[in-house]
Formats: structure tokens, sequence, C-alpha cells
């Protein structure tokens, strides 16, 4: 999954991993585990993701390909967030190509920079199950138990979201090249972006 920050990139992957029953990979999920966790990488991680830049390639590209490593990836895995730079899809590459894998699609979540801020200023999550909510365009159900990530305040998401355009954006290019980019209005209902990219998705996992 590919777009900027907010786009829905956790949104649908959550629910597309649940669909094609494959592994979820969230590299901004493992880095916060990591930090609630207090594990050394956490440690190591904490503040750089606390000021919106990212973490460097080498750890990021560790912490992957140990993670596709695990059973639940044996069918395959929806990668959020990752790769995040030129380096980070090359070492992608390589590792898939050892494993005999490929890449089947690269959707890219389109979305204007004054709809990214609303939502990401608007965004919680509900702790116990990791459900992301808006509060005003996925209201959570009563009783849910709410968190706001420290990153969503405004100043670290504009600083986010250059981080995106300096490092990420180059990628679109990268993908389209190798013929696995699909572009998905990220504007649209979140129910009707999910079947767009079910339905690219299967296509591209029966060809
Ligand atoms: P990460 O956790 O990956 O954050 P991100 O890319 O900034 O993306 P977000 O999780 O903020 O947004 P999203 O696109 O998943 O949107 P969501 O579905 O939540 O990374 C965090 C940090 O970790 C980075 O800053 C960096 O420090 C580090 N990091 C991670 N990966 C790295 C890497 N590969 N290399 C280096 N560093 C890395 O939706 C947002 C909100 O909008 C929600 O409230 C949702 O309900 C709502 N929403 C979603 N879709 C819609 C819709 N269609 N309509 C209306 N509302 C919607």
């Amino acid at each position: 999954m590919i777009g900027p920050p907010g786009a829905g990139k956790g949104t649908q992957a959550k629910e597309l991993a649940g669909l094609l029953e494959l592994a979820h990979v969230s590299t901004g999920d493992l880095f916060r585990d990591n930090i609630r966790a207090g594990s050394a990488l956490g440690k190591r991680v904490e503040e750089i993701l606390a000021s919106g830049a990212l973490v460097p390639d080498a750890v990021t590209i560790e912490l992957v390909r140990e993670r596709l490593r695990a059973q639940d990836c044996v069918r395959g895995a929806i990668l959020d967030g990752f790769p995040r730079t030129l380096p980070q899809a090359e070492a992608l590459g390589v590792l898939l190509a050892e494993a005999g894998d490929k890449i089947n699609l690269a959707p890219y979540i389109k979305v204007s920079d004054q709809v990214l801020v609303e939502r990401l200023t608007g965004r919680r999550t509900d702790r116990r199950t990791g459900k992301i909510y808006h509060v005003k365009y996925n209201p959570p159900p009563a009783g849910a138990d709410l968190e706001q990530r420290p990153d969503d305040a405004e100043h670290t998401v504009r600083r986010r979201i250059a981080e995106y355009y300096a490092n990420t954006a180059p990628l679109l290019e990268y993908f389209r090249a190798a013929g696995v980019l699909q572009e998905f209005d990220g504007e649209l209902a979140i129910g009707d972006v999910l079947k767009l990219i079910v339905t690219a998705a299967r296509e591209r996992l029966a060809a």
C-alpha cells in the first residue's frame, strides 16, 4: 500500500488482509509495538517517530526481513508503509527475488493534502483491537478504548507529509515502471475504496 500519511493505508490493509487471508505487515505498527514493549528497537526509534522523520533504512529493512520470515507470511502479505524509500524498495526486490516471489500490486491511495491533515488530527485507534476510527468519518462504537497517536499532532503531521513527498512519492514512478502501480481515489468512502482495491488485488493474484 502506498500513499501519503492519512491516505487510508492502514484502514484498507487491515480489511484487505482479512478478506484475502494474507498477513498484514505494517512497519509503523511494528515500531509502535516495540515502543510500547520498551524493547531496544523501541527505545532507538521512539524519538524518530515522535518527530515525524523516517527510521533509517538499514533498521527498517532488517525488521521487515525478520517479519516476512514468520509463518503467517507464507501465503503472502499486505505491506503497509513499506517500502518508503528507494533503498527500501530495492532491498525488498532482492528479498522477494531470493524467495522466488514478487509484488503483485502496488495500490496507490491518492488523497489531497488538505484532507490528510483533517483525517490524521481526527484519527483515533482502539487500544484493544487496533481498529482505526475517525471522530467524523468513521466514528468509534460506544465503549471503544481509544487512543490518539502522538505523531498525529498537526505540526508533526506536516513534517510527515513533507517526508512523504521527499522520500516516498518518487517510488510511484519506480512501481509504475515495474508495471504494478494502480491508482485509487482515496477520497471515496472507505467501503468503496476497499471494493476497488479488493477487485484489483484478486485480478492480479489470479493472473
Ligand atoms: P505509519 O504508521 O506507517 O504512518 P503513515 O504512513 O504516516 O500513515 P498513517 O498510519 O498515518 O496513515 P494511513 O495511510 O495508514 O491512514 P489510516 O488508515 O490510519 O508510520 C509512522 C512512522 O513510523 C513514520 O512517520 C516513520 O517515523 C516510521 N516508519 C514507518 N514505516 C517506515 C518505513 N518504511 N521507513 C522508515 N520509517 C518508517 O487513516 C487515517 C484516518 O483517516 C483514520 O482516522 C481513518 O478512519 C480515516 N480514513 C481512512 N480512509 C478514509 C476514507 N476513505 N474516508 C474518510 N476517512 C478515512
